[in-house]
Parts: C-alpha cells; sequence; structure tokens
C-alpha cells in the first residue's frame, strides 16, 4: 500500500445486502493482504452469547441493532489499523452506523442483483429477515429501501454478479491502494 493518506488506518470495510458476498471477499482480502478479518455479526453473537436468530427472537430487531451500534462503536475506539471489516447487511441503516464505516476506512458496496441473492439465499433460514411468506418480495424491498444507504455510504461499489471471488478481490485491492494512497 502506499504512504500515509487521509485515511491511515487502511482499513477495508464491507457493506452489502445479505448474500452478497462480504464474509467469503473479506476472508479472501485478509489471505492477500494478511490483514486480519473483523466481522460485526460474529462480534454481535460473541456479546450476545446466542446466534443472531436467537437475539431477532428473544429481543428483537431494534435489539439487534443496538448491538450493531455497539459494536461498531467499541470497534471505532480500538482504532484498528489494517483490518478486513465484513459487517451485517442492514448495519447502514443507521446514520450513526454509516458514518462510522466512513471513518473506519474504505468502504466498498458489493453490489448484487435481487435474482442472485434469492439464488444463493433461498435454502438459508439463518437470516430472520428472509424468513417471511414471500421471501422474493421481501428481498425487493429491502434492496430498495437500502439501494442509497449501501450508496451514500460505500466509497467505490463494485457490481458483482458477473465477477468470480478473485477478481472482486484484486478489484478492491487496487481500488484501496488508490484510495489510501489519496
Ligand atoms: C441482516 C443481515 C445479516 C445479519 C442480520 C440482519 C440485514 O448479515 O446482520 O440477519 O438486516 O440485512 P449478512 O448480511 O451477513 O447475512
Amino acid at each position: 500500500m502506499a504512504a500515509e493518506s487521509s485515511s491511515p488506518s487502511k482499513n477495508i470495510v464491507l457493506i452489502g445486502f445479505m448474500g452478497s458476498g462480504k464474509s467469503s471477499i473479506a476472508r479472501e482480502l485478509s489471505h492477500a493482504l494478511g490483514y486480519p478479518m473483523v466481522d460485526t455479526d460474529a462480534l454481535i453473537i460473541k456479546r450476545a452469547g446466542k446466534p443472531i436468530r436467537q437475539i431477532f427472537e428473544d429481543e428483537g430487531e431494534d435489539a439487534f441493532r443496538d448491538l450493531e451500534s455497539i459494536i461498531l462503536r467499541d470497534l471505532e475506539k480500538s482504532q484498528p489499523t489494517r483490518r478486513i471489516i465484513a459487517t451485517g447487511g442492514g448495519v447502514i441503516v443507521r446514520p450513526e452506523n454509516r458514518e462510522i464505516l466512513r471513518r473506519l476506512g474504505f468502504v466498498v458496496w458489493l453490489v448484487v442483483s435481487a435474482g442472485e441473492i434469492i439464488r444463493r439465499t433461498g435454502k438459508n433460514k439463518d437470516r430472520p429477515l428472509l424468513n417471511t411468506e414471500d421471501q422474493e418480495e421481501t428481498i425487493e424491498r429491502l434492496l430498495k429501501d437500502r439501494h442509497e444507504l449501501y450508496r451514500c455510504t460505500a466509497h467505490q461499489e463494485i457490481e458483482t454478479d458477473d465477477l468470480t471471488f478473485p477478481e472482486i478481490t484484486t478489484g478492491i485491492i487496487e481500488s484501496a491502494r488508490y484510495f489510501f494512497a489519496g
């Protein structure tokens, strides 16, 4: 990476809808750059001591969002550097979170189409927001509601439908070089 710049922390933050490949790409980036990976969902699970599905069931979505904000605040306080930070798909819903994410580093939005999300998330029951009667309608609605929020949070967007994970990873590393050099 190039010399110090406006964002000296050099974290790469991945945002995007459920099933956009954030965790897989984060692992690839972590491997390629030798930066440790941080996953906000995993930190929430650790802090709550139960799976996300259970948090939603016991305490509801607002409580989950509160935890998400607490985790991000804590993360920022710990002043991470050279980390790959993967986030939950709804992390951009709260304005406070969007600001923290941009302060944490280079924010990349993994853009994925509704069709691809439906294909990838179809059989997985671990995502409470998608356990609805009409999953396709839910995905399309959430995507529409969130589109602008992803866009205004991200420094960079990548259309991922037709790319392989290695191609996406290489693209992010190239863009991050420019960003951190800026
Ligand atoms: C959510 C996405 C999930 C998880 C939670 C809520 C969302 O993470 O944070 O189920 O609101 O989109 P993934 O995007 O990793 O599935």
